[in-house]
């Protein structure tokens, strides 16, 4: 089971009571993914390993930490560490980018690749629909997946 702890702010009367929530659902979990906001409201961290960490301690067995420009880290109960360096890309438009992240996490975790593998193709496909302008029609197909992000 795979929570994306994505956060939006006006849904909620405070991060508190959002924090809350994701608690509860992080108990049903095996996967968490956020970035350092969102691991902010749902664990009270927003150093990545302080979060990632925060995270296994409620009971999941992967911690997935989204640190936007800068990467992502993830770590697993069994003390698996991944890192993947942000890939470089000129930024079009944001929105789907968490979303390609998560469809292309879910599908490495089904495929059982080894951690790199998974986050970083996550990354990847996450970066490649920040740079373009559409959203769910801006999806990565797997040929394109294994093309660079980056055109020159
Ligand atoms: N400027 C960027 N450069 C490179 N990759 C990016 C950039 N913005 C987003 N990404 C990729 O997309 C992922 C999801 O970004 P995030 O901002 O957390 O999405 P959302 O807010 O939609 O959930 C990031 O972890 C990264 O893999
Ligand atoms: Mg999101």
């Amino acid at each position: 089971t795979v929570l994306d702890l994505d956060y939006r702010p006006m849904f909620w009367e405070s991060p508190d009571e959002a924090g809350r929530w994701a608690g509860e659902a992080l108990e049903h979990a095996t996967v968490a993914v956020g970035n350092l906001a969102e691991c902010e409201v749902a664990v009270g961290e927003s150093d990545p390993v302080k979060a990632a960490r925060a995270l296994l301690d409620r009971g999941v067995r992967l911690a997935v930490v989204k640190r936007g420009p800068d990467g992502v880290l993830a770590v697993a109960a069994d003390g698996r560490t991944a890192e993947a360096p942000p890939v470089p890309v000129e930024v079009v438009n944001g929105l789907g980018a968490g979303d390609a992240f998560g469809g292309a996490l879910c599908h490495g975790l089904l495929a059982g690749w080894d951690l790199p593998r998974v986050i970083g193709f996550a990354n990847r496909a996450g970066a490649i629909v920040a740079s373009r302008l559409a959203c769910s029609a801006a999806m990565p197909t797997p040929a394109e997946m294994a093309e660079p992000a980056v055109t020159p």
